[in-house]
């Protein structure tokens, strides 16, 4: 179909499933084990309802904001995504592009298709870039690779913390991983691939899985780019991360990539905002530790429900590498205008001026369960 055709963010899925090479479909779209949690990730949002208000002069509406001090066009930045290649000759570029375009930030992976300085190149002059790392068992090589991030201007360090061990993709294991590249797989940082499970697993086998709390203070002393820990899943670890003075943290299953049943960003929100309030009296969203969601987000409604509910903003992985997939470059810039559309016609609907008229009481969430 042509770009016109396209409506929204599933559109983007629906159509990359049809034109994508398989190898590289079952990549992107596979999830761990029965996929429970990434078939949950979205319809979790399904049960969490507006109560817009009415009356309110929305002529004007601002859906901009800042993460981690740094500006962007709308409270969601592009997520890690690993292999970008394997959809569009130009990977993780195409992220790049759109995202100087649309002033969003992109967050690259460790384990780009494209290497991190020709990311960073093709960035635009002061475009902010985050950087998602893996940790090497290896830990003069993370050095290495954080201070290059930081001396390349990277504003932000998100370190990954639910994968010590690369989830079962079923789908993607069906598949045989080849690299067309055997430097893809060497640059992850191990000789020593097994390629027999698939594209996960051979370029995962050089993540430590000893990484620990003690560890982050090591990270503190090599770097100071703001830390965020990608992946935190429950209220006890997002009040660690708090006292032990991070800039803030994920709450993600991954995007239903690792564990099997782990909870949906969303509700996990509902439970890290109120013992949090409780335990240390914050209130969210919060400029000194900032909750960002992933996993399932595909409407700008979803994305005013976190808002509503205490993020400073949502990660989006899968719908990005589908319109890049699909389209290139166009597929990506449309992606973004489509949710700048949402956010504008939403705001209104809401009786939302600016974001931080979106409240708590713009929500019923009381159909998530918190622990
Ligand atoms: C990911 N994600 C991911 N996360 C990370 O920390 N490092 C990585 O290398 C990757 N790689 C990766 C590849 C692919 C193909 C997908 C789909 C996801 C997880 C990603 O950052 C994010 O948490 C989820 O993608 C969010 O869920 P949605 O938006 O894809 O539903």
């Amino acid at each position: 179909p042509a770009l016109d055709e396209v409506l929204n963010l599933h559109d983007f899925e629906a159509i990359a499933k049809q034109v994508m090479a398989d190898k590289a479909w079952a990549y992107y779209s596979s999830a761990a084990d029965d996929e429970i949690t990434n078939r949950e990730n979205h319809a979790a949002y399904h049960r969490i309802w507006f109560r817009p208000r009415i009356l309110r002069d929305v002529t004007k509406v601002d859906w901009s904001t800042t993460i981690l001090g740094h500006k962007s066009s709308m409270p969601l930045y592009i997520s890690a995504t690993a292999l970008g290649k394997l959809g569009h000759p130009d990977g993780e570029l195409n992220l790049t592009k759109a995202a100087a375009k649309h002033g969003v930030i992109q967050m690259i992976p460790t384990l780009a298709s494209c290497s991190f300085d020709e990311i960073v190149d093709g960035a635009a002059p002061g475009q902010v870039q985050f950087f998602q790392l893996y940790v090497n068992k290896d830990r003069n090589i993370t050095k290495r690779i954080v201070q290059h991030a930081e001396a390349r201007g990277i504003k932000g360090l998100f370190i990954t913390v639910d994968a010590p061990q690369l989830g079962r993709r079923e789908k993607d294991m069906r598949m045989k991983f080849e690299a067309e590249d055997p430097s893809e797989v060497s640059k992850a940082g191990s000789g020593n691939v097994d390629r027999s499970q698939g594209a996960a697993r051979a370029i995962s086998s050089f993540i430590d899985p000893g990484l620990c709390w003690d560890d982050l203070k090591w990270f503190k002393s090599i770097t100071s780019m703001p830390l965020v820990l990608k992946g935190v899943q429950c209220w006890e670890d997002a009040l660690q991360a708090y006292d032990l003075n991070l800039a803030g943290v994920v709450l993600s299953n991954h995007g239903g990539r690792q564990l099997d049943f782990a909870r949906s960003g969303i509700e996990i929100l509902v439970e890290v905002t109120m013992k949090l309030k409780e335990k240390r009296g914050l209130t969210f969203p919060n400029e000194k530790f900032q909750l960002y969601v992933d996993g399932g987000v595909r409407r700008a409604t979803d994305i005013l429900k976190a808002i509503a509910l205490g993020a400073t903003a949502v990660g989006i992985g899968r719908p990005f590498l589908y319109a890049f997939s699909a389209y290139g470059p166009e597929g990506m810039d449309k992606a973004l205008q489509i949710l700048q559309d949402e956010f504008e016609m939403n705001m209104r609907l809401l009786g939302a001026p600016t974001l931080k008229d979106v409240v708590p009481s713009m929500v019923d969430a009381s159909n998530v369960h918190t622990h």
